[in-house]
């Protein structure tokens, strides 16, 4: 899958010797397939397990091993051609990172090509650590993290589970999604939105009948997330209001909510002092009158559920705002089944929104639960553009962009 962000990236993945190196090959392929052009770096001890062909099949470009070699670099030794590559590179990530690779970039060691390239290289720097039972928690490994954070590298958490000894402890590198969110995260992080904080809501709430029952709807928060994903890609600070439940976008500040109230209550919380609110979640219009304390039972043949309204949270935030200033900027979204930009235009209005971005819910290719959207966005200037069929993740991107535009 493309992702703008990384598209024509240098990316130098410096690969040491740990039974982890399948997973780096996993990360190579998809950063590759994002568009980024990535450079492998081998040790002698990442050979052991894994061949350089491997990398270089799915990469699509050569991969340096060997520190005295002219092959691959032009007619130069490698490791004097290399000092060319970290100075062309976007990000030098390490994954895995064996504590020995670990102890050498913490001292400034520079014998093989990625020691090397590591200190020679003057860009961003995200080392993510994976080794086996104790090693990580050894106090020299410690103290070497230590060095490493304190000299501005961005380190990734090892993950915590079974490890190739058996043994179950911390030491897992992390699976190719969780290290994507990691270069991303890096890569935006002076993104033209960096500085300003936003919240997004997502998801569809849940209305509690029993204590286990409830009332919601088709939302699977894909497009909010989608949203939060492209303002981070931007730099910017995202808070995720979210009633659903799928992977949190890494960086983000995730606030778990449930009902219609409990959303209404985090959103006016955190939008004091924010650039934008980002209202995509399905908000429950009813909820029922009252909550059964034990389960209900069966009786009559039919059943008709009392309900009351829930209240608008765009229309709390309309007024908060109108006290406070903030949000400085809202958008709201609007699922529509008909008169798609007459109840939006509306709804624009009625809210008090600078942008108003409208789904249309009647095709099984757009809105809910699928990862396409075709929507129409409206603003306080009359101004109308429909957006084709395309991923969330490409209407993320738009919708953060006119969001930039409209702070600027
Ligand atoms: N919304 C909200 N609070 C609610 C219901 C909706 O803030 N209690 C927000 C949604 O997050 C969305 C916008 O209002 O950004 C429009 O939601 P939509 O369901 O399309 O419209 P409604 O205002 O609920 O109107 P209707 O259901 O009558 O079309």
């Amino acid at each position: 899958m493309e992702i703008a962000l990384l598209r024509g990236k240098r990316i130098i993945l410096g690969v040491s010797g740990s039974i982890a190196v399948y997973k780096a090959v996993d990360l190579a392929s998809k950063l590759t397939q994002a568009g980024a052009l990535v450079d492998v770096v081998m040790t002698e001890a990442a050979q052991r397990f894994i061949r350089p062909l491997t990398f270089q099949a799915v990469s699509g470009r050569p991969v340096y091993t060997d520190m005295w070699t002219t092959e691959t670099a032009g007619g130069l030794p490698s490791h004097i051609a290399h000092i060319g590559l970290a100075e062309e590179a976007d990000l030098l990530l390490i994954a895995p990172a064996t504590a020995n690779t670990l102890a050498k970039l913490a001292h400034g060691l520079a014998d093989d090509l990625l020691s090397i390239t590591a200190l020679a290289a003057s860009c961003p720097l995200i080392i993510a650590p994976a080794m086996d039972g104790g090693m990580l928690d050894n106090p020299a490994t410690q103290a070497n993290l230590e060095v490493l954070r304190g000299g501005g590298a961005h380190l990734i958490e090892p993950e915590q589970g079974r490890l190739a000894s058996g043994l179950v402890g911390s030491g897992r590198l992390p699976e190719t999604p969780t290290l994507l969110g990691h270069i991303r995260r890096v890569l935006g992080l002076d993104g033209p939105l960096s500085g300003q904080k936003l919240v997004v809501t997502a998801g569809g709430t849940r209305e509690a009948l029993d204590p286990v029952r409830y009332l919601s709807n088709r939302s699977s928060g894909k497009q909010g997330y989608a949203i939060a994903q492209a303002a981070l890609d931007a730099g910017a600070e995202v808070v995720l209001i979210s009633a659903a439940d799928i992977p949190t976008p890494v960086g983000a500040n995730l606030i778990p909510v449930v009902s219609a109230e409990s959303m209404l209550a985090a959103v006016l919380e955190h939008v004091a002092g924010s650039s934008a609110l980002i209202m995509a979640a399905a908000v429950a219009d009813y909820r029922p009158r009252s909550v059964s304390e034990q389960k209900m039972k069966k009786s009559d043949d039919s059943l008709a559920l009392p309900l009351e309204r829930t209240r608008d949270i765009l229309m709390a935030v309309k007024a908060q705002r109108e006290k406070s200033g903030y949000p400085m900027i809202v958008v709201g979204f609007a699922a529509e089944s008909e008169n798609l930009v007459e109840n939006a235009s509306g709804k624009l209005r009625s809210k008090g929104l600078d942008l108003l971005v409208a789904n249309d819910i009647s095709g099984d290719d757009a809105g809910f639960a699928v990862d396409t959207n075709r929507v129409v966005a409206l603003d306080m200037d009359g101004g109308l553009q429909a957006i084709d069929l395309t991923s969330k993740a490409a209407i993320g991107a738009y919708i953060i962009e006119r969001v930039g535009g409209l702070l600027a």
